[in-house]
């Protein structure tokens, strides 16, 4: 890359002679210097992208200007250069981090490569430190990332819900993050000090027979919220007894404080449970309920790169992850595909490529034959 800044140390003059002629040619910014003492005062002076010094030389070794680089420019990488069979003072250079070494006599050809390669991986660096910081900047709420227009739509939504405290509906396909939607409102709300319970509607009616033993469970249920939010999940599974048993119960404790916000999740079309009765009207009324829809992933893909850095950095918040990103081949396929099973689809994606061992970066081969052989298939199409 042409516009990389590159210092030559070498107490040599024949070889910075060659260097720089060679360097020059090859279309980069070149800065040759026959001493240590002058390195330092350029480096102080100006931003170097790459130093490669010289390992002996008089007054100022090779590791004492390293040191003294890394001290003004911490980003500056340092290559040493080293005398044939001087292995030894290369792995000292390397422990005070130096970013590889170069043994004389060496190749220009090698010189290159090495240039190329820190370009490369600068590249991919910059990038994702500039997504992560757009992430965590705008375009996240809590832990919901995301910032395509429908999601700051429900972004300010859950702004209100911090202050109102109705029930809240959160329609979506499944994986599309209705729980996680449904914590991120408890937490940004004056109950986020008292219990997020989830249950799961369908075993809520397994587990009970008769009226009374429903309204004891529920009643049950209720105080061990003791007023924090209870997610419902899958809405439309509850049965109608269940759903008359806690209408009774909230209305019988109206007054009685520590009542638990309800939040409901479901995968289907709200209008359509109505419709067939699973939950009426009237349910949905008394606790005023807000609806929240949240968007499939295919509706979305401009959020994709967010989320694979996301998923990406998850577990490992150091980054000091294998894996930065994923290779422009492969990002047109992951763009193209249509994901039925939404973000939990596209987590599993890069949980199954840290589990395969992929370092650096997924290429096409590390996806799963399913979205690679969807590409396919629509580009014959
Ligand atoms: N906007 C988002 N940003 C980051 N991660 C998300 C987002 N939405 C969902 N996730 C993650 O995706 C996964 C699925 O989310 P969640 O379990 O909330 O989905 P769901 O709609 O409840 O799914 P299901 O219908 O299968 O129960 C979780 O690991 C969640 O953390
Ligand atoms: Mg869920």
């Amino acid at each position: 890359m042409p516009d990389t800044r590159i210092m030559f140390v070498d107490d040599d003059r024949d070889i910075l002679a060659m260097v720089e002629q060679y360097l020059t040619i090859k279309g980069y910014d070149v800065t040759t210097v026959d001493n240590g003492i002058e390195a330092v005062g350029i480096v102080k002076e100006k931003e170097i992208d790459i130093v490669f010094t010289d390992y002996k030389m008089p007054e100022f070794n090779g590791l004492e200007l390293l040191v003294a680089i890394k001290k003004y420019r911490p980003q500056t990488e340092v290559i040493i250069v080293t005398g044939y069979g001087s292995m030894e003072s290369a792995i000292q250079a390397m422990k005070f981090g130096s970013y590889d070494y170069l043994q004389k006599p060496f190749k220009l050809d090698h010189l290159r490569l090495i240039i190329d390669r820190i370009v490369e991986e600068k590249k991919i660096e910059d990038k994702t430190q500039l997504i992560r910081k757009i992430a965590r900047e705008r375009h996240q709420y809590g832990a919901l990332i995301g910032f395509c227009p429908k999601m700051r739509e429900i972004y300010e939504v859950i702004d209100t819900l911090s202050i109102e405290n109705p029930m809240v509906l959160i329609q979506g396909e499944s994986g599309t993050g209705k729980e996680l939607t449904a914590r991120i409102i408890h937490n940004n709300s004056d109950r986020k000090e008292h219990p997020f319970i989830v249950t799961n509607c369908s075993s809520l009616n397994k587990e009970t027979k008769t009226t009374n033993e429903t309204t004891a469970h529920l009643s049950e249920l209720l105080s061990s919220v003791n007023g924090g939010t209870l997610y419902l999940d899958e809405l439309s599974s509850l049965s109608s007894a269940t759903r008359e048993r806690m209408t009774d119960l909230f209305n019988k404790t109206q007054n009685g404080a520590n009542l638990p916000r309800i939040i409901a999740g479901t995968n289907h079309d709200m209008d359509e449970i109505i419709a067939a009765g699973a939950v009426k009207k009237d349910f949905l009324d008394l606790f005023n309920a807000v609806f929240i829809k949240l968007p499939p992933l295919r509706e979305r893909k401009e959020d994709i790169p967010l989320l694979i850095n996301h998923f990406l950095y998850k577990d490992d918040p150091v980054s000091k992850t294998k894996i930065y990103g994923v290779t422009p081949s492969t990002m047109d396929i992951l763009l193209k595909y249509h994901w039925p099973g939404n973000l939990i689809q596209l987590q599993n994606v890069i949980e199954r490529a840290y589990a395969m061992g992929v370092k650096n970066t997924i290429s096409p081969e590390d996806l799963p034959a399913e979205i690679r052989t969807f590409s396919t298939i629509s580009n014959l199409g």
